[in-house]
């Protein structure tokens, strides 16, 4: 059966869903106490985010049995998951912002955020666990899986930091690791509630391993480029921690004289005072590298929508390629 979806009708869903999803994660960690515990993981949970690892889980549910009702506690599963890494990321990445709002850390303490992120990952489990679905042990293995290599990824973005060699190679491991394998366990996990066979959970698992590298590109890319405010975070905030992100490594192999000097001691010195970030911003406009970047995602989102096309329900399989269609463009 072929279906064409309109963006319109893609973006209906997103906020049908994503208004679900939210309804149910206002429900959750309702206990008054201990406050300092659960307060934190309210808090994380009430910004802005924008529920796209849930929204997959749920089309994946549809993309292979055609509903995604029983997919729910799987999506709210791995929404919790995802933001227990952010707390404890922004822990590490010393950010003070998320989503506009001070991040878990700077509005209680780091010791709070430590471990109400910890609770998060049970409260996740126990989620996961009371899944209306016959293969639990297949759901906690994806959920222990993708957390495993999460950690993984977030070791090595810490390496990464203190080697001055990195290569765009690392770069691309690293972020399969700490971004991609959420992204393919969302849509994985979202399978197995659906009932998927093994093959159809490796299509599902090879489109989300390439929305993820596009999506982190993306990411990237935001932190520096977005417009007045809309990342919700310090812009630039990577440059200035001298993250070796796909634009630096790239631009750095660009570039001659004077702009590659100073992107080459932004790795020397492990960073850049925030004043200088509208300078590292007009180099990589002028050196060619955002072109390349977003070629890159053009490219490993086409991949994606490759992988999908056994899956059995055409519609949910449409709103799949239709959602990543959205996540190449989107500048949120
Ligand atoms: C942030 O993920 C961390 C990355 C892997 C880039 P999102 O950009 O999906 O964050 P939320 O869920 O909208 O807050
Ligand atoms: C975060 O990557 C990945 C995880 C949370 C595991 P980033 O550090 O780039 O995410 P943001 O930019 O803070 O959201
Ligand atoms: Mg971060
Ligand atoms: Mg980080
Ligand atoms: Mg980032």
């Amino acid at each position: 059966m072929t279906i064409t979806l309109t963006q319109a009708l893609v973006e209906e869903k997103y906020r049908r869903y994503h208004q679900r999803i939210n309804e149910a994660l206002s429900g959750c960690f309702s206990a008054e106490s201990p406050v300092t515990l659960y307060a934190p993981a309210r808090y994380i949970l009430e910004g802005k985010g924008k529920r796209i690892r849930p929204f997959l889980t749920l089309l994946a549910a549809e993309a292979v049995c055609g509903s995604p009702e029983d997919a729910l506690n799987a999506a709210l599963a791995v929404e919790i998951l995802h933001n227990f890494t952010l707390m404890h990321d922004d822990i590490m990445d010393e950010a003070d912002l998320r989503h506009g709002r001070p991040t878990v850390h700077k509005h209680w303490n780091t010791n709070a955020a430590i471990l109400s992120g910890d609770m998060m990952i049970a409260y996740a489990y126990d989620l996961a666990l009371k899944s209306k679905t016959e293969r639990h042990r297949e759901l906690i293995h994806i959920l222990n899986h993708a957390n495993i290599t999460i950690c993984e990824g977030q070791a090595l973005d810490m390496e990464l930091e203190e080697k001055k060699n990195a290569s765009i190679a690392d770069y691309l491991d690293m972020i399969a690791k700490k971004t991609g394998r959420l992204i393919s366990a969302a849509l994985e996990a979202g399978g197995v509630a659906g009932n998927a066979t093994q093959e159809q959970l490796q299509a599902l698992v090879t489109f989300g391993e390439k929305i993820g590298r596009a999506f982190q590109i993306q990411d990237d890319y935001l932190d520096i480029m977005a417009g007045d405010g809309k990342s919700g975070k310090i812009p630039g905030g990577d440059v200035i921690k001298g993250k070796k992100t796909y634009l630096l490594l790239r631009s750095i192999e660009l570039t001659s004289g004077d702009d590659h000097q100073l992107l080459v001691s932004i790795i020397d010195n492990n960073g850049i005072g925030a004043e200088r970030v509208n300078e590292v911003r007009e180099i990589f406009e002028r050196c060619g590298v955002l072109d390349e970047t977003r070629e890159l995602i053009k490219r490993e989102t086409e991949d994606a929508l490759a992988a999908i096309k056994p899956l059995p329900f055409a519609e949910g399989r449409e709103y799949l390629k239709g959602f990543a269609g959205i996540l190449v463009k989107r500048d949120f």
